[in-house]
């Protein structure tokens, strides 16, 4: 077994290859044909004949580093994913090598002890009560809990569930004689509408509530939205809020509507998958003022927190709803017993569920709470060193002053014309930015999550696109 030599050689690849992307030597990415790409790789060849290692692996991974997206070039301006830390590489390459599946304590005790940590950790930053370190599961006592998931997607799909056992403990098992409804603005991330879809309660039970200008949700406009509900014969089953939006990164206003959903009784889930990560820092924590008002959030690591995909955490404010969420048997992993430790498999829509905590884990205790903080804050700052100085070349409209690390903006020209745009800068390399509708139209959108990016760049990127816009192609 040449374990510890393929180790080696896939290292000093991963590090001539980071180092030379964060120099901004290599591309941010070149799209090559799929067809291509699988005969470069010899991907049949290999499958047939095994023994990729030795020189076969350092050839593959020469051929696959050429066909990667690379976030670590400071040009990466691209979706909301981390730019990881390498703790987070070495944490995923340990739960990788190690593989315990963690649901249950006896199979990971290590890794559902920094799950378990790791969920208290954010418990505490939210404001909400971490869980006592007792074994086995918590029957009462008020305090909060929570569960690692793969993904935000899963996270708001269990947020959904809990909210369901909250409100009508027997639906597990009977299903629900109400028809549910679900409020939230209608820019919320689409997994919140794939979540509805997979509980059954119909896509059309989400009730919008209007938003304002920068899309915020409109606290005055909640009791017309209840209303409109109860009109329709309907049960509100939760509202959900933004912290901040996927599109634009603009944060809800949660105190106000924290205030009524708990007058209303009304569950609230906060989608904090982007932007809980301001809770860290002491000057962007107010843009959340009101969060510990709510029932639910979901945050993922795997976004703002510089771990790699995936690992997001759902926390409750009251760990029953979770701890009831899921009613099932499964007798082969679900009977009482003397243990040590906490099984999440009752919290948990996943069966194997990766120690993705140790990711985490990793990063926080690399960086310490302080760097992470500082990261947020640094990200976010820039997005606003960048908002002024785009404000100033006169020729982009900007729909929103962010909030966050996320920036839109459009040139002169109609939606296609951004689209042809972006096509262009994706084709040159040098930058990787997305795309975005708002309020009916397209923008371009920056958003800033790595840590080498600099108004440098941004100011680059500019001088790129005016180029463009000359150069009469995309006229
Ligand atoms: C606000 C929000 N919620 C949820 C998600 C989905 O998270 P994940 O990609 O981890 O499933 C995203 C992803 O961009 C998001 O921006």
């Amino acid at each position: 077994m040449t374990f510890l030599s393929d180790l080696e050689l896939v290292a000093a690849a991963l590090d001539r290859q980071i180092t030379s992307a964060r120099a901004g030597d290599l591309p941010v990415l070149e799209q090559r044909p799929m067809a291509a790409i699988i005969e470069d790789l010899q991907l049949e060849r290999y499958a047939h004949e095994g023994g990729l290692e030795g020189n076969a692996l350092q050839e593959f991974m020469d051929r696959y580093l050429h066909v990667i997206i690379n976030l670590h070039q400071p040009g990466y301006l691209g979706h909301q994913v981390a730019v990881p830390h390498p703790a987070g590489a070495l944490g995923a390459l340990i739960d990788g090598l190690t593989n315990n599946p963690m649901a249950i304590y006896e199979m990971g005790p290590g890794a559902a002890a920094i799950e378990y940590f790791v969920l208290n950790w954010l418990l505490q930053k939210v404001g909400w009560t971490p869980s006592p370190l007792g074994s086995g599961r918590h029957s009462d006592g008020d305090h909060g809990g929570g569960v690692l998931t793969h993904g935000g997607s899963l996270a708001n799909l269990t947020a959904l569930i809990a909210a369901r056992s909250a409100l009508c403990p027997d639906a597990w098992r009977q299903g629900t004689r109400d028809e549910l409804a679900l409020m939230a603005p209608g820019n919320n991330h689409y997994s919140i509408e794939r979540a509805v879809g997979i509980l059954g309660l119909g896509t059309s039970n989400i009730y919008h509530v209007p938003t304002d200008a920068r899309g915020a949700m409109d606290p005055d406009a909640l009791p017309d939205a209840l209303a409109r509900i109860r009109r329709d014969g309907k049960t509100p089953l939760a509202l959900v809020a933004n912290a901040c939006s996927t599109a634009v990164g603009i944060y809800d206003r949660l105190r106000p509507i924290g205030e009524y959903c708990r007058e209303e009784g009304i569950w609230l889930h906060v989608d904090g998958a982007h932007g809980a990560a301001a809770l860290l820092s002491p000057a962007y924590r107010h843009l959340l003022d009101g969060l510990e008002l709510a029932s639910s959030l979901t945050w993922d690591a795997h976004k703002m927190m510089r771990t790699p995909s995936v690992c997001a955490a759902l926390l409750v404010r009251d760990h029953r709803a979770i701890d009831n969420a899921f009613s099932q048997d499964a007798s082969y992993l679900i009977h009482d017993k003397e243990q040590p430790g906490f099984d999440f498999l009752h919290r948990a829509v996943e069966c194997t569920k990766s120690g993705m905590g140790l990711k985490f884990y990793l990063v926080l205790a690399a960086l310490g709470e302080a760097g992470l903080a500082r990261y947020v804050e640094r990200q976010y700052e820039l997005a606003a060193q960048a908002y002024e100085y785009l404000k100033g070349l006169g020729w982009v409209e900007i729909p929103v002053e962010p909030q966050a690390n996320i920036l839109c903006f459009r040139v002169a020209g109609s939606d296609v014309h951004q689209l042809e745009l972006r096509k262009r800068i994706l084709a040159k390399g040098d930058f990787y930015i997305t795309s975005t509708l708002f309020e009916g139209r397209r923008y371009l959108r920056l958003v800033f999550m790595n840590p080498d990016t600099t108004l440098d760049d941004v100011e680059r990127l500019m001088g790129q696109i005016e180029r463009f816009l000359a150069d009469r192609h995309i006229a």
